[in-house]
């Protein structure tokens, strides 16, 4: 299995239709491969993570990167896993900060401050400073 975290950029403020839209999608299409994972969105950014088997998490992920609603791609981490961190829901979804510009561990620190469960917003803080090792 594969876990893959990326962050990027809208090209216009969320707003509810947008994410009802891709959320409805999300969920229709990653029940049907094995995909689960969260997305959060604050202001024009969204982070999402998705978990699965490999094929499917990459196709995902191409698909993702095609739509042009969003743009500025920047892949935080990808790598193998044994057991799902986000397996609960096909696509989970969580209001975040609204991320200003900044460095990469700030804007994610900022994206995921209203999330409750420090393990997660560490997990999150975690992808970041993985791939500002890998940079
Ligand atoms: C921020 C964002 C996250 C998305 N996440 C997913 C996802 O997890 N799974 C998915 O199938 N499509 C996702 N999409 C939608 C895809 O880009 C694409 O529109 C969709 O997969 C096309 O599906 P369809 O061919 O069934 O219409 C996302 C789009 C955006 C903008």
């Amino acid at each position: 299995m594969l876990q893959l975290a990326y962050i990027s950029t809208s090209r216009r403020p969320v707003d509810q239709e947008l994410l009802d839209d891709i959320l409805a999608v999300s969920r229709r299409n990653n029940e049907r491969c094995g995909v689960t994972g969260l997305l959060v969105s604050g202001g024009k950014r969204f982070l999402q993570v998705l978990e699965g088997p490999d094929q499917a998490v990459l196709a995902t992920y191409a698909r993702i990167q095609n739509d042009p609603r969003h743009f500025a791609f920047v892949a935080l981490v990808t790598r193998p896993i044994e057991a799902r961190a986000f397996g609960d829901w096909s696509m989970a979804y969580h209001e975040g900060g609204a991320a200003a510009d900044g460095d990469l561990i700030a804007v994610v620190e900022e994206l995921t401050a209203n999330i409750a469960d420090p393990n997660l917003r560490a997990q999150f803080g975690g992808f970041a400073r993985l791939h500002s090792k890998a940079a």
